[in-house]
């Protein structure tokens, strides 16, 4: 990290702004090395970078907070991705500001509204006690391949009525969030595709067939809207549960007194889980471009100019997070940005929550230890992901 001089501190543009060469994509980056590198950016909350041809780094706590609660000011139309992946289509909804954002974003409430996930919960947690008891029964292994890299698609596919497409879908995702396939996405796009054609011949009682009959702004939904939308619902949910789920677990297994202690106190589940999402942020980062000249946190903006939302910096904060490196599911303030804020924030939240906190009572039942060394991946999907890529765990209790 390098700053140049502030010739006058008080006029903090481009040019006089703390310069720090902070590449979200370089390939020497794991969640631990970020670590200490969002400690030192944090001194100067917003820093400008001159890689990718130059955008605004946000670590701030309060400065991301108040850039995602100003959607109008600083667009995600443009693309939350810097450099955009090739040939990806923009997201829905992720990708969109208002009025469209807002019709897509409703049709991803009616899927996840509180009602319907818990109506899901008996569904995740079947899978969740076959796939972590398989694992179990033959001495554990690798959990991010063996377990968190399957159950999260799964889930989504079967809450929508994909069931039986569920393993080329995760094959699919898969190769999305990793380099050098563009034509991952053409293929997931056939599918479901193929799947809304099925539907529009024989509907099911499935969502995929209340979806393609849902309206959009008054008007039928098209097929290329609902696509987009579907592509939107197994993509946005695989790599990022994935990777919270790993984290979860890592932090269960090396913990015996954790695990003790919810095993006493069962209600603490929920806490542990978020606290987790905050000292594992899947996402690394997402962008956005000012709309129009401004001054925020302090910084004159221009127009055009490419803004990261540092997540995972923000949850370090220790403006707002006392002791911030440290696990403690009994902070009061457990605001953590891992889910994003404002208009965007993650619409299937609750959704992740459930199934992360059904993963840890699962992997309670036979208290995993790690296993092995631990591996803290690079980041995926153009910068955009951050995790464990391998997780050794074995069990030391038998099956309950
Ligand atoms: C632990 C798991 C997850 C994490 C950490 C996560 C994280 C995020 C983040 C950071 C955003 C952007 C928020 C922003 O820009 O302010 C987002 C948006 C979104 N997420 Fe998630 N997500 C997770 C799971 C899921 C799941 C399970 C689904 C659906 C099944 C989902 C669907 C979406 C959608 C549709 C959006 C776009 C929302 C919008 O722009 O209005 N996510 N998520």
């Amino acid at each position: 990290l390098s700053s140049h001089e502030q010739a006058n501190p008080s006029v903090v543009d481009q040019q006089t702004a703390p310069c720090v060469h902070f590449d979200h994509w370089k390939t020497s980056h794991t969640l631990l090395t970020l670590r200490p590198l969002y400690e030192a950016l944090l001194e100067h909350p917003i820093s400008w970078s001159d890689e990718h041809g130059g955008f605004w780094v946000v670590t701030g706590y309060d400065e991301i907070k108040a850039i995602e609660l100003n959607p109008g000011r600083f667009s995600s139309a443009k693309g939350v991705f810097l450099p955009r992946p090739d040939g990806f289509p923009p997201i829905v909804a992720l990708e969109q500001d208002p009025p469209d954002h807002t019709a897509m974003r409703l049709l991803y409430r009616q899927w996840l509204s509180a009602e319907t996930i818990k109506a899901q919960e008996p569904m995740i947690r079947v899978l969740s006690r076959s796939t972590i008891g398989e694992f179990a029964a033959h001495g554990g292994g690798d959990f991010v391949r063996e377990v968190s890299e399957t159950l999260p698609v799964q889930i989504i596919a079967v809450s929508l009525g994909l069931e039986e497409e569920a393993t080329r879908i995760h094959e699919l995702t898969s190769l999305i969030a990793s380099p050098g396939n563009p034509d991952a996405v053409f293929s997931l796009i056939e599918l479901l595709q193929s799947q809304i054609i099925a539907r529009r011949a024989e509907p099911k009682n499935d969502f995929l067939s209340t979806l393609i009959h849902s309206k959009l702004d008054g008007h039928l939904i098209s097929d290329q809207e609902a696509i987009g939308w579907l592509l939107g619902a197994v993509t946005a949910g695989h790599e990022t549960t994935l990777l919270a789920g790993a984290g979860l677990a890592l932090q269960l297994a090396q913990d015996p007194d954790l695990q003790q202690r919810i095993a006493d106190m069962p209600e603490l589940v929920p806490q542990v889980v978020n606290e987790s999402l905050r000292l594992h942020p899947p996402v690394l980062a997402f962008f956005r471009t000012v709309t129009e000249d401004c001054q925020t946190g302090g910084v004159t903006m221009r127009k055009g100019d490419k803004v990261m939302l540092a997540f995972g910096a923000g949850n370090i904060d220790r403006r707002r997070f006392p002791n911030p490196l440290k696990f403690e599911p009994d902070r009061i303030f457990s605001g953590h940005l891992s889910f994003g804020w404002g208009i965007h924030r993650c619409v299937g939240a609750p959704l992740a929550q459930l199934e992360l906190a059904v993963l840890a009572e699962e992997l309670l039942r036979f208290r995993f230890i790690v296993d092995g060394p631990v591996e803290f991946g690079p980041p995926t999907a153009n910068g955009s992901f951050i995790g464990i890529s391998r997780l050794p765990l074995a069990p030391t209790a038998g099956e309950p």
